[in-house]
């Protein structure tokens, strides 16, 4: 079994490990959470400050100009874009996730006209699965969802299937699809593929470009650690960008915003995607965690992330054993960055573990999930987190009557 002191000794050769300092992290608490929200870095709180004190406190509204706040969905976008491997012009960062799903899948259903059926996983992220059902019942060639079991896919691809909209990494169990294995099979049936990259973005190298996704969206508030809310952001493939339209077209995606012309006339490229205003605080706080991530090489992110993972599973299946079922995958190549743990008093296990410094989640039905984010969560904290969930098991500490009644938030 590996030891705390060989724990300390892989976190002092990690080359990841310095970057622990760059966020206002307690030493006390161990967050494994940050597939949820991420923390909060020094760099973001900078440049909130800046943005809130000097652009907006001194700058007022000369700073959409002067401190380049138009321009922010671009730019960001293009500094998102390395994250999952597209190229400059690519990325555009706006609204949130589920809105940034709805315009893609509003874009895919008016480029496969002759077609009328979008294709989702059935255990989808709710949101996802409402935001197709709202979009369908929107077009008027009675376009509908068809919620598969992902497994079967293959079953479900024909000609009457204009888009695939699926989550690469399942939020429940963490499970990691086959990015250009699905994109390529949905593309041999004439359909398009887009890809919510909710819980990938800065968990696991993506690539776009090599695996010819069509469009994806994301949000930022999770790995990336770019805030509570923080907005999402979308990918539109080279090939579609002149092509698409946006069904939910506003003044800041029109080619001459300042024009005021009564008909929208589209921004080139992916900016057309922008809708209203952005949300400048809200981008400082992405612009911060991106310094972060300008930093950072994927690869080892990657590496981190499986070691981290491995590490929890097997200590978890060595201290307490049979406790738990894994679900999430073993195998390398289908597992995300976090770890699913399902347990019938999972509920109780959580809220006693964060009495103990312990931040995870549940999700129904039985669900623990904890989220191992390399940038900041250290070998040390993986073994330390495994030794206070043994003492909670073995103290009975979950099974309080009070664990009984869900909160709001789980
Ligand atoms: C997989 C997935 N898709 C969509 C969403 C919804 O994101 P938003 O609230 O930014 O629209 C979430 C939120 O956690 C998610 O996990």
């Amino acid at each position: 079994m590996t030891t705390r002191d060989e724990c300390q000794s892989l976190d002092e050769t990690d080359s990841l490990s310095a970057l622990r300092e760059e966020f206002l992290l307690d030493d006390r608490l161990i967050y494994l959470d940050g597939n949820s929200l991420g923390p909060l870095s020094r760099s973001s709180q900078r440049r909130v400050r800046q943005a809130l004190d000097v652009q907006w406190g001194e700058g007022l509204v000369r700073s959409w100009g002067e401190a380049g706040w138009m321009e922010q969905p671009e730019r960001l976008g293009d500094r998102m874009a390395r994250l999952i491997g597209a190229g400059p012009e690519e990325v555009v960062v706006a609204d949130t996730l589920t809105f940034l799903l709805a315009k893609l899948l509003g874009a895919a259903l008016e480029l496969r006209p002759e077609r009328s059926v979008i294709v989702t996983d059935r255990a989808n992220f709710h949101s996802d699965l409402y935001i197709a059902e709202g979009m369908a019942q929107l077009t008027s060639r009675g376009v509908r969802v068809v919620a598969i079991d992902r497994d079967s896919l293959d079953q479900h691809l024909n000609d009457e299937v204009a888009v695939v909209m699926l989550t690469h990494v399942d939020f429940r169990s963490g499970e990691m699809l086959d990015l250009e294995g699905i994109t390529a099979r949905v593309h041999e049936a004439g359909a398009l593929m887009l890809w919510d990259f909710a819980h990938s973005t800065g968990a696991v190298p993506l690539d776009v470009t090599s695996a010819q996704v069509d469009f994806a969206a994301g949000c930022t508030y999770k790995y990336v650690n770019a805030g509570p809310g923080g907005p999402g952001f979308a990918y539109v493939a080279p090939r579609w960008q002149s092509e698409i339209r946006n069904v939910l077209p506003g003044w800041l995606g029109h080619v001459a915003p300042f024009d005021f012309e009564g008909t929208f006339r589209p921004a080139p490229g992916v900016r057309q995607l922008v809708t209203s205003s952005p949300s400048v605080l809200a981008l400082a706080a992405l612009e911060g965690a991106l310094d972060v991530w300008d930093r950072v090489d994927m690869a080892e992110v990657r590496r981190k992330s499986l070691a981290l993972t491995d590490l929890f599973i097997d200590l978890v299946e060595e201290r307490v054993p049979g406790e738990f079922e894994v679900a999430t995958p073993l195998d390398h190549s289908r597992r995300g960055s976090q770890v699913a743990l399902r347990h019938q008093e999972g509920y109780g296990i959580i809220r006693a573990l964060a009495e103990v410094g312990v931040i995870g989640d549940f999700r129904d039905p039985d669900i623990c999930r904890f989220g191992f984010a390399p940038l900041y969560v250290r070998f040390v904290d993986v073994y330390d987190a495994v030794e206070r969930l043994v003492d909670v098991l073995e103290r009975g500490a979950h099974q309080r009557d009070e664990f009984r009644v869900r909160r709001a938030v789980t």
